[in-house]
C-alpha cells in the first residue's frame, strides 16, 4: 500500500511497524523510534509532509543537499527519459551525460579539470585520498608520501579512511584504530578557538600550525591537506579571510596538493557556485556530492586539476590510470538528473539567490535572537548558518546539550526542521540551518519566529531550573 500526501494514519502504522521490523536506521536510538518517527510522504519546495499529514518547513534540506527544492517534477522526467534511452553501462565506456556533466563541472571551476565519478561524498573523498597518493607515487618516486593532514572536529564522510580523516571523536570512536595516515591540526573555529587565541592578533595561528605539522612529520611523508572550506558539521566554521590562503601557500610550498571538501559547502550553498571561491584559492582535488544532483539521485565526483590527470597519462604498459572503479560511477541516469539540477540552478540564479537570502535570514536572526542571552554567535555564509548556544554570552560555556536538544525538538513540535552540530563536549551546541536554496522570505520569517521562540523557551526552563 502507498502513502500518499493524504493523512492516512492505517498505513503510517502498517509502514512503521514494517519498518522497525526489518530496517536499521543511521544514528539513530531504535528505542527512540518506536516511540516517534517520521514518515516522509511529499515534500515540495522547503516543505516535507509526513504520513500524519503535518508539514515541516525543512531547514536543514534534507542532510544539507536538497539545494534547488524538493518537488521538482521535470527531474523525474529527464531521468525516465534517460532510463528508456539507456539505463546503465560501465564508466568503461562513454556515455552522454556524464561526459555533459564533466563539462559542466569543468566550465564551473573555470576550465582546467577533469572528473572522476563516484557515489557519495564519502567516496569522492576517498577517491581523492587515492588519487592524491598515486600521484604522489607517480610524481616523487624517491619519497614516500602517504599522509593526509586534516582538521580536528572535520567531518569528511562515514567509510574508515573519511573517518579517519574526520576530527569527531563521537562519530569515529567506535571504529578506531585506524592506521595512522591522517594527521589532525587544530581547526579555524575561531569562536572556541582551539589555540585559545583571538583573531586577528592570533595571526591565524591555526593555518601556521599546518606548516609545523608538516615539517614535524617529515614533507616526504604527506601527500596533501584536505579542508572543508567553510566547515559545515561542527557547527559552520567560517574561517579568517587569510586562513585559506595560507593553506594553499603551505601546500604550494611543500608540493603537496590541495583537497577541497565541497560536499556541502558546494553547488551554491555559501553563496557561490562553490565555497573556496570566497577566498581564491585554486584546489588540485575537490569532493563534490549532494547540491550536484540535490540528492534526486546518488552521484557524486571527485574533480581533479589538470596538473593532477596529466599525471596518470602515460603509455598503457606504464599503468599510471587511475586505478579504481565503481560499479555504479558515471551513472547515466543520475547524471543526465546532475546536468539539469546545475542548469536549473544557474537559471534560477541559487546561488546569487543563497546570498541575498543568506544575508536576509542572517541579519533576522541577529535582530531576533541576539536578546536572548544564550546566544553566543551566530555566524555563516549564504543559506549555511550556525547559532551557537551558550549559558551567557560573556563565559561562552557551552548550553546543556539536553537544552540544545530541546530547541531542536521545539522547532520540530513546531513544524519546522533545523539541525545541531556534531562535535561531542566541545561543539555540539550549534543549532545549524541549510535550507534549500529555493526558500522564501516568508519562510524565512517563520523559521526566525520559531527559534525565537524555542530560544525563549528554553531561558525559561533554565530561569526554573
Ligand atoms: C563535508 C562533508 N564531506 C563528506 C560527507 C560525506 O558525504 P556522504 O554522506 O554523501 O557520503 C559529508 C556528509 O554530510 C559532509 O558533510
Amino acid at each position: 500500500m502507498s502513502l500518499t500526501n493524504q493523512p492516512d494514519p492505517e498505513a503510517r502504522a502498517r509502514v512503521v511497524k514494517q519498518d522497525l521490523d526489518n530496517v536499521i536506521h543511521p544514528l539513530l536510538q531504535h528505542r527512540a523510534l518506536e516511540q516517534k518517527q517520521m514518515v516522509v510522504t511529499g515534500a515540495q519546495g522547503s516543505t516535507i509532509v509526513d504520513a500524519d499529514g503535518t508539514t515541516y518547513l525543512d531547514a536543514m534540506a534534507g542532510l544539507w543537499c536538497v539545494n534547488i527544492g524538493y518537488g521538482r517534477t521535470e527531474l523525474a522526467q529527464v531521468a525516465a527519459e534517460q532510463m528508456q534511452q539507456m539505463a546503465y553501462y560501465p564508466h568503461t565506456a562513454m556515455n552522454l551525460p556524464a561526459a555533459e556533466l564533466g563539462e559542466q563541472i569543468n566550465g564551473l571551476m573555470g576550465g582546467g579539470y577533469h572528473t572522476y565519478f563516484v557515489n557519495s561524498g564519502s567516496e569522492a573523498n576517498e577517491a581523492g585520498f587515492k588519487i592524491a597518493r598515486q600521484y604522489a607515487k607517480h610524481e616523487f618516486p624517491g619519497d614516500f608520501r602517504f599522509k593526509t593532514i586534516s582538521r580536528y572536529y572535520a567531518y569528511h564522510g562515514t567509510t574508515l579512511a573519511t573517518l579517519a580523516a574526520g576530527g569527531m571523536g563521537d562519530r569515529k570512536g567506535k571504529f578506531e584504530p585506524y592506521a595512522g595516515e591522517f594527521v589532525h591540526v587544530p581547526a579555524p573555529t575561531c569562536y572556541r578557538c582551539p589555540l585559545g587565541l583571538e583573531y586577528p592578533s592570533c595571526g591565524v595561528a591555526c593555518a601556521k600550525a599546518i606548516e609545523t605539522t608538516i615539517l614535524g612529520e617529515g614533507p616526504q611523508s604527506v601527500a596533501e591537506v584536505i579542508v572543508e572550506p567553510i566547515m559545515s558539521g561542527v557547527g559552520v566554521a567560517v574561517p579568517p579571510d587569510e586562513y585559506l590562503p595560507m593553506v594553499e601557500a603551505i601546500c604550494r610550498k611543500y608540493d603537496l596538493l590541495l583537497h577541497v571538501d565541497e560536499v556541502i559547502n558546494g553547488f551554491g550553498r555559501t553563496g557561490k557556485m562553490f565555497g573556496h571561491q570566497h577566498y581564491g584559492v585554486s584546489p588540485d582535488i575537490m569532493a563534490v556530492a549532494k547540491g550536484i544532483v540535490s540528492a534526486y539521485l546518488p552521484i557524486a565526483a571527485t574533480v581533479v586539476k589538470n596538473h593532477v590527470f596529466e599525471s596518470f597519462l602515460g603509455e598503457v604498459s606504464e599503468a599510471r590510470q587511475v586505478m579504481q572503479v565503481n560499479t555504479y560511477g558515471g551513472h547515466p541516469v543520475a547524471a543526465a538528473v546532475a546536468v539539469r539540477n546545475i542548469e536549473i540552478m544557474l537559471e534560477e540564479k541559487l546561488p546569487e539567490r543563497a546570498a541575498s537570502m543568506g544575508a536576509y535570514l542572517m541579519d533576522g536572526l541577529k535582530a531576533a535572537l541576539f536578546k536572548h542571552h544564550i546566544t553566543g554567535d551566530i555566524r555563516g555564509k549564504g543559506l549555511l548558518l550556525g547559532i551557537e548556544l551558550v549559558t551567557d554570552r560573556e563565559s561562552r560555556v557551552q548550553l546543556d546539550g539536553a537544552l540544545v536538544g530541546g530547541v531542536v525538538d521545539f522547532c520540530r513540535a513546531h513544524g519546522v526542521i533545523v539541525g545541531r552540530s556534531g562535535g561531542g563536549a566541545r561543539h555540539s551546541n550549534t543549532i545549524v540551518l541549510s535550507p534549500p536554496l529555493v526558500i522564501t522570505r516568508s519562510e524565512c520569517d517563520t523559521l526566525i519566529e520559531v527559534l525565537d521562540q524555542a530560544l525563549a523557551a528554553t531561558v525559561a526552563k533554565l530561569a526554573g531550573a
